[in-house]
């Protein structure tokens, strides 16, 4: 069975994103939450215990992933994220953000070998649910990822994500396949993809060269197009109506639990930096949106761009 997941976008796929999603688009076997942080307190901030609570996450296959680099953190946190009933959690060795690189986690950890297999003995250890780790394939060389890959095999890793990018590319060049297709042939552990998929095309072309990966992760892509899941799996294109709805609860879903326009404006003109490009000639429409500071307003133009822009065609 092929799977799809919706990748962890820290800042976008909180649970009003989720929930929402989930309700008018289907074909994402999992949706993987944006990273949690350890600390010394053991505790969560506000904002990610509202992303973990299982009434924020009901009937959604969640997975939380934590960034850390200290094996005590990241047990204590998974124990506490167990006692939410939750099953797996995902590890973060991508995150390309210099203050995270800089702190050795995410990316970061991958140019320390001995100090990331220590983490990894310590927690696969320790941990009473499954783990999978999600990663980037190095720090600045594609050629750093057959050392690290020969570390996760030593780890029962429920699950290796594999974004074929080092971390100095940010999301410059393409993914590396030629790295991705070595360690689908070395991996001890089933893989995933995750990658510049951001259309039915894309995903027919990865398929025909990697036929034996049983699942790939969208990111942008579900951005884009919420939609894509359901093209990929069911040739179901995006509809324009389905696509407004979606909108209109997504932002209703963000006054909801955000005071004052700037938020809610905040996180929908964030939306828009991606589903934007899900329009023909929207250009004018999507610069308004940027530059909006007023609800109302916001709503106006979005009307307009609903009715005056056709959806791209995905099928031509
Ligand atoms: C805005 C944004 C936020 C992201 N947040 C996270 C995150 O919290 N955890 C993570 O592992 N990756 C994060 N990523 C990386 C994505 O999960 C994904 O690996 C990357 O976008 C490549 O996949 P794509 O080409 O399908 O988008 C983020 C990426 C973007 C653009």
């Amino acid at each position: 069975m092929k799977k799809l997941y919706y990748a962890p976008l820290e800042g976008i796929t909180g649970y009003v994103y989720r929930n929402t999603h989930k309700k008018y688009f289907g074909n994402v076997d999992k949706y993987y939450l944006p990273f949690i942080v350890t600390n010394q307190t053991g505790k969560l901030k506000s904002k990610e215990l509202h992303d973990i609570l299982p009434e924020n996450n009901k009937g959604i296959h969640a997975v939380p992933q934590i960034l850390s680099n200290n094996a005590g953190q990241f047990l204590k946190m998974a124990e506490f994220l167990e006692g939410y009933g939750y099953q797996e959690i995902n590890l973060n060795l991508g995150c390309p953000a210099r203050t995270v690189v800089t702190k050795k986690k995410g990316s970061g950890l991958l140019a320390y070998p001995e100090e990331l297999d220590r983490f990894l003995e310590t927690v696969y250890d320790g941990i009473k649910i499954k783990l999978s780790i999600k990663t980037r394939i190095g720090l600045e060389s594609p050629e750093e990822f057959e050392e690290i890959l020969g570390i996760y095999n030593q780890y029962p890793v429920e699950e290796l994500t594999i974004h074929p990018r080092v971390q100095k590319d940010f999301y410059k060049n393409t993914p590396n396949l030629e790295v991705f297709r070595m360690a689908l042939q070395e991996s001890k552990n089933p893989v995933c993809y995750n990658g510049d998929i951001f259309t039915v095309d894309d995903y027919k072309k990865f398929r025909k060269e990697f036929p034996q990966v049983d699942a790939v992760m969208l990111g942008r892509g579900l951005l884009r197009n919420p939609g894509l899941g359901d093209e990929i799996m069911e040739g179901k294109q995006l509809q324009k109506d389905t696509l407004r709805a979606f909108h209109d609860e997504l932002c209703a879903g963000y006054q909801e639990i955000m005071s004052g326009d700037r938020n809610v404006l905040f996180k929908m003109k964030e939306v828009w930096f991606y589903m934007g490009q899900s329009f023909v000639d929207a250009d004018k429409y999507l610069k308004e949106i940027r530059k909006v500071n007023r609800l109302s307003e916001y709503l106006s133009i979005v009307e307009r761009l609903f009715g005056k822009c056709e959806l791209v065609d995905t099928k031509l």
